[in-house]
């Protein structure tokens, strides 16, 4: 499947080219990728998956906390393919909450915290809808969680995939963009919970990596 690849000497934009909030201004390198052309991706990743995916009702389940804005606009945009053609399915949402990340480091737990019963999943067409994946531990993990309730189809999506040497090889089904082995905040993707509140996806300098430490 194709994606949109982002090179390790990309130099990206710099900050004062677009508004970010001024309490990140001394945190961040630079614009990675801006926040519309994350929307443009997701738009041709919503038509990539009905084309897949729409035969049978949707269950898109959303991997809190760092998919929520990705899950919320990928799924605008599956609602509009749904309601402008003459076919469409129902799509239904749930959502999982996992954490496997203290400071900038993966730790080898991935923790499940709430969710549904991930019975109710059983007989349907599943969508995972991730932010990035690293090792692919957590996903490794959700899949495996997943495949105990005999659902009829399982895809994922992730926005982002690192390309790092932790990798355990796994892919998903659907990539938006392969990033550099770099942390990255913006668009939900946190570190200790700060950035969710930043549109665009950029790169965490050193000094703030320090400064939100926990
Ligand atoms: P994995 O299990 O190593 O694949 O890690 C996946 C999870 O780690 C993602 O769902 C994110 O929550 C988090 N993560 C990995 N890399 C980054 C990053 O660059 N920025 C923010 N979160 C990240
Ligand atoms: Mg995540």
């Amino acid at each position: 499947m194709a994606y949109i690849q982002i090179p390790d000497d990309e130099k990206g934009y710099k900050l004062d080219l677009f508004c970010v909030p001024k309490h990140y201004e001394e945190d961040l390198d630079q614009v990675i990728i801006p926040h519309g052309l994350i929307m443009d991706r997701t738009e041709r990743l919503a038509r990539d998956i009905v084309r897949d995916m729409g035969g049978h009702h949707i269950v898109a389940l959303c991997v809190l906390k760092g998919g929520y804005t990705f899950f919320a606009d990928l799924l605008d945009y599956i609602k509009a393919l749904n309601q402008n053609s003459d076919k469409s399915v129902p799509l239904t949402v749930d959502f999982i909450r996992l954490k496997s990340y203290c400071n900038d480091q993966s730790t080898n737990i991935v923790k499940v915290i709430g969710g549904d019963e991930l019975s109710t999943l059983t007989g349907k067409n599943v969508l995972i809808v991730e932010d990035i994946v690293e090792t692919g531990r957590t996903m490794e993990t959700l899949l495996s969680l997943l495949s105990e309730c005999n659902p009829k189809m399982v895809k994922v999506v992730s926005l982002l995939v690192k390309r790092t040497p932790r990798s355990s090889g796994y892919r998903p089904d659907y990539i938006g963009f392969e990033v550099p082995d770099l942390f990255l905040v913006g668009y939900a993707l946190d570190y200790n919970e700060y950035f969710r509140d930043l549109s665009h996806i950029c790169i965490l300098n050193e000094n703030a990596k320090e400064k939100y430490k926990v």
